[in-house]
């Protein structure tokens, strides 16, 4: 298994690209699905997950062929009703299929996604859009069987306990397109990636308005291909800002879409780095070392997003006084916490609010990733630690950020990958 290593104490400089959004990518490989002739993806990241995802398109019996960032993904041969679960328990994404399969083969056999590292992650609100649509749903021997007897519009909610639900709301949104009739979903994602995947629904041929929390579906007969590009990845994106951030450094940020990071901008201000436009993207330094440190909660978009939780808080750990970091999406997501305390970092954890008490140095220790943004939050403590940090298992930032050692290396950081 892969390790990385990293020498820490350089501030990062320069530009880095940002890829493609892998949470936009993957939901729109699905939908892809759901038209008679070839779509074309462009801006495609080149990842793990992505291609876990070609794979899962294969086995339904789509074609794919992948030039660089872009994919050409013929559905005609499309007929195979089932996700199998040596699919769906490498990648609960697999899951994206299901709303294409209802609609386009009228019945679903796909492998119910097992438990998750960052904690539990029901698929209850997906179940629950197929039915407010009018599908017989039956969950038995670890599947959920989906039958479409013809799916008819409907006003309902899809909000949670937790919120909106980008995967339920990516799902509803794929069975209902091809429905009858009209459907007005309340309590839906807002999520840019949520927002591509309308506008690729649109350009289509699906009739679809999204407004704040409700998408109004006009069913259609049919979907046709058409060529798309997935916007930037702003959990990338923001990644690298904490890294600019936590080594006090100074980075461009080309094809980023700062629109889209309103709140994690508001907060990188607010501690004290400066975030402003740039023309293609963004700029994000330290002009000062007096950061402050700040309260942060995440929430659906337009709020934090969890997915910055664990490299906010690795930032954090680097800032005089205390901060403190709740989460509220996956309340058990922390498992970066123990890993950074090793490094030196001063964390305890209450229920969902971690308590970051910021220490002057951390020091580099041999430590694990546990899961993607996990990883991500090690490689930014160990960017800013001093001594030469191993990080275990890193097979897992594989999985969302695309040539992460070769674009930090560019921006000056000293870091290798060993086999
Ligand atoms: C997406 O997961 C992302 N994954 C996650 O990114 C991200 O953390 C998450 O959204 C929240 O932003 C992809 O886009 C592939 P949810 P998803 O359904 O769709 C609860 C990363 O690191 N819920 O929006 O699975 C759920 O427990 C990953 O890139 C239900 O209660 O998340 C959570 O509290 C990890 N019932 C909340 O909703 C359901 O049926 C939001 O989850 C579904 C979800």
């Amino acid at each position: 298994m892969d390790s990385l290593i990293v020498e820490g104490g350089a501030p990062l400089r320069g530009a880095v690209e940002i890829s493609g959004a892998k949470n936009a990518a993957l939901p729109l490989m699905a939908a892809s699905l759901l038209a008679y002739s070839p779509v074309t993806l462009h801006n495609v990241p080149s990842l793990m997950d992505v291609d876990t995802m070609m794979l899962v398109l294969h086995t339904v019996g789509a074609d794919v062929i992948r030039k660089g960032n872009t994919l050409v993904i013929d559905p005609s041969n499309f007929n195979i009703p089932e996700a199998p679960y040596n699919l769906v328990r490498k990648m609960r994404a697999s899951i994206y299929v299901l709303g294409p399969m209802v609609a386009r083969l009228k019945k679903a056999k796909v492998s119910m996604p097992g438990g998750c590292v960052i904690g539990r992650r029901p698929i209850d609100l997906h179940l629950r859009g197929m039915e407010s649509l009018g599908a017989v749903v039956d969950v038995s021997h670890g599947y959920i069987v989906v039958d479409n007897p013809g799916l008819k519009g409907a006003r309902f909610s899809l909000e949670g306990p937790n919120g909106s639900s980008v995967g339920a709301t990516c799902n509803t949104l794929m069975a209902a397109v091809l429905g009858e009739g009209k459907s007005v979903i309340h309590g839906v994602a807002r999520e840019p990636e949520v927002r591509d995947l309308v506008d690729l629904l649109n350009e289509m041929g699906a009739r679809i308005e999204a407004q704040d929390s409700t998408i109004t579906v006009e069913g259609v007969r049919e979907l046709h291909g058409v060529e798309h590009s997935i916007i930037p990845d702003r959990i990338e994106a923001g990644t690298y800002m904490a890294a600019a951030a936590i080594t006090r450094g100074d980075v461009i940020l080309k094809n980023c879409h700062l629109p889209h990071m309103e709140a994690v901008v508001g907060k990188l201000r607010e501690i004290g780095l400066e975030v402003e436009p740039v023309v293609g993207g963004a700029r994000c330094r330290c002009n000062n070392g007096l950061l402050k440190p700040t309260n942060i909660r995440t929430l659906p978009y337009p709020g934090f997003p969890t997915d910055l939780q664990a490299q906010f808080t690795a930032f954090l750990s680097l800032i005089e006084g205390n901060s403190t970091v709740t989460e509220t999406i996956y309340p058990e997501r922390f498992m970066h916490i123990a890993e950074l305390a090793r490094m030196g970092a001063e964390i305890s954890l209450f229920s969902a609010t971690a308590t970051v008490c910021g220490v002057k140095n951390l020091s580099a220790a041999p430590v694990m990733a546990t899961d993607l943004r996990a990883s991500a939050a090690l490689i930014l403590a160990a960017l800013a630690a001093t001594g030469k940090t191993e990080i275990l298992r890193v097979y897992h930032i594989d999985r969302g950020y695309e040539h992460i050692e070769k674009k930090l290396a560019g921006l000056g950081a000293r870091i290798h990958r060993e086999g």
